[in-house]
């Protein structure tokens, strides 16, 4: 369920036509719609009402303050996996006790910054980083609340490079040195056992895989209860998938009923840590069609937006609906199959292959849809090009959330070396 829709064959986000800030901000931009995200909040939230839980944002499917923002006014929390993501946890107002910090090669700094803003825990990845949160906390006189990240070898069925819960993967402790790994952390001076961690992967459209997972962990929750350890959080991670083409994912209130079915009776607090399902249909990127022309073999529809832009297509060949911001009577019946590209120079820059799209001409505008999530936050200024604006929509309002990098912006910071003779 999202905000963005057609009235009068026009592409509208919530009160507002795409077509208006396309003339007045310029093409690319990211579009966010702040009912929808709004909206997803709430219902993911209510989706786990009967039973003690900390919503825990996962910022990098979209980091803008203002999204963060606008999560931790409905009360959310966040994950984060790097310095950068605690800094602007905390900057859009965040409270620290709400930040989880998980990723598997944090850095003496970042643990450093942690431990000053006082997060609610350190989701650990390993048996040694466990033994620098331990140092470090020491060095400054503090305890660190963890949790160690488990890996409960269960297959998510998503793309390879989003799975994370098998055990060829690099992310988390193995199951089975699990209970050892705990009983190390509970003799250590500096840190402070607290809870269980676990993700197994992203863009899940069963519940299967999450129910399988959670019965690993819920049996290591009670071991480790034999051990006399004070488990009180249980963070299960995010990974719950969306609509992006015709998928069928289960709604926030199956995923949660299939979580709370299984450790539900546990008496911990759940921690989760969406992504995707909060941005990912509450955002859209759109571009204007610079050029169309017609290979030997293939159709192209070159856009002002590339795979710098937006790399999903072209790193996992992700499908992204494309739809016209303006409809034109009768097009949707001449739709033809195009390549639709952009200006960066590799043959892999596309949006979408043999995708079968109305006429469109130079100067035409196209939506991107469902492109709140690992948009913005995955784009790059590959080609020396400027990373796009982030705009956001409020009923019948909107504001420039980030500001179009300028040329100036690609070189700041960078220096003319000068070798003395
Ligand atoms: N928690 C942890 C520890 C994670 O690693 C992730 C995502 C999440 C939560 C949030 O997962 P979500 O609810 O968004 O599925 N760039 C890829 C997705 C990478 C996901 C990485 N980890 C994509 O564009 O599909």
């Amino acid at each position: 369920m999202h905000y963005f829709h057609y009235q009068d064959d026009e592409l509208f986000c919530e009160e507002v036509p795409v077509r208006e800030i396309a003339a007045r901000e310029g093409t690319p931009f990211y579009l966010y719609s702040h009912r929808t995200l709004e909206r997803h909040f709430r219902v993911f939230d209510q989706a786990f009402a009967g039973q003690e839980h900390l919503v825990c944002y996962s910022v990098k499917a979209c980091s803008n303050l203002s999204v963060i923002a606008l999560f931790a006014s409905l009360g959310s929390g966040c994950d984060v996996v790097s310095g950068g993501e605690l800094f602007r946890a905390l900057k859009a107002g965040v409270s620290p006790a709400k930040i989880v910090f998980s990723g598997v090669g944090k850095t003496v700094t970042e643990i450093e910054a942690a431990l000053e803003a006082g997060i609610l825990m350190f989701n650990v990845e390993s048996a040694q980083e466990l033994l620098v949160i331990n140092e470090v906390a020491g060095q400054r006189g503090k305890t660190a609340p963890v949790a160690l990240r488990v890996n409960p070898d269960v297959d998510p069925q998503t793309h390879p490079y989003i799975s994370t819960g098998l055990s060829k993967n690099k992310f988390g402790i193995p199951m089975g040195e699990a209970v050892d790994r705990y009983l190390e952390a509970a003799r250590l001076p500096h840190v402070r056992v607290v809870g269980v961690d676990c993700h197994i992967g992203s863009q899940l459209t069963k519940v299967s895989p999450f129910r399988d997972a959670l019965q690993r962990i819920k049996s290591l929750v009670n071991t480790l209860r034999r051990y006399g350890m004070e488990i009180r959080y249980l963070d299960i991670g995010g990974g719950l998938g969306i609509t992006y083409e015709a998928e069928e994912p289960p709604q926030p209130a199956d995923y949660a009923r299939a979580v709370i079915g299984v450790v539900g009776d546990l008496d911990c607090v759940l921690i989760v840590e969406p992504g995707r399902v909060l941005v990912g249909n509450a955002g859209i990127m759109v571009t204007r069609v610079q050029y169309t022309k017609e290979g030997q073999q293939k159709k192209f529809v070159i856009v002002d937006a590339g795979m710098n832009d937006l790399v999903r297509p072209s790193l996992y060949n992700a499908y992204q609906h494309i739809m016209p911001v303006r409809k034109t009577d009768g097009a949707a019946g001449r739709a033809v199959a195009v390549d639709v590209v952009g200006p960066i120079c590799e043959s892999g820059d596309f949006l979408a292959q043999e995708r079968p799209l109305p006429p469109v001409q130079r100067g035409d505008l196209l939506a991107v849809m469902s492109a709140g999530a690992y948009g913005f936050t995955m784009a790059s200024n590959y080609n020396s090009r400027p990373r796009v604006p982030e705009i956001m929509v409020n009923g019948s309002r909107y504001q420039v959330v980030r500001q179009r990098e300028t040329y100036e912006d690609l070189v700041r910071g960078e220096i003319v070396a000068v070798w003395e003779k």
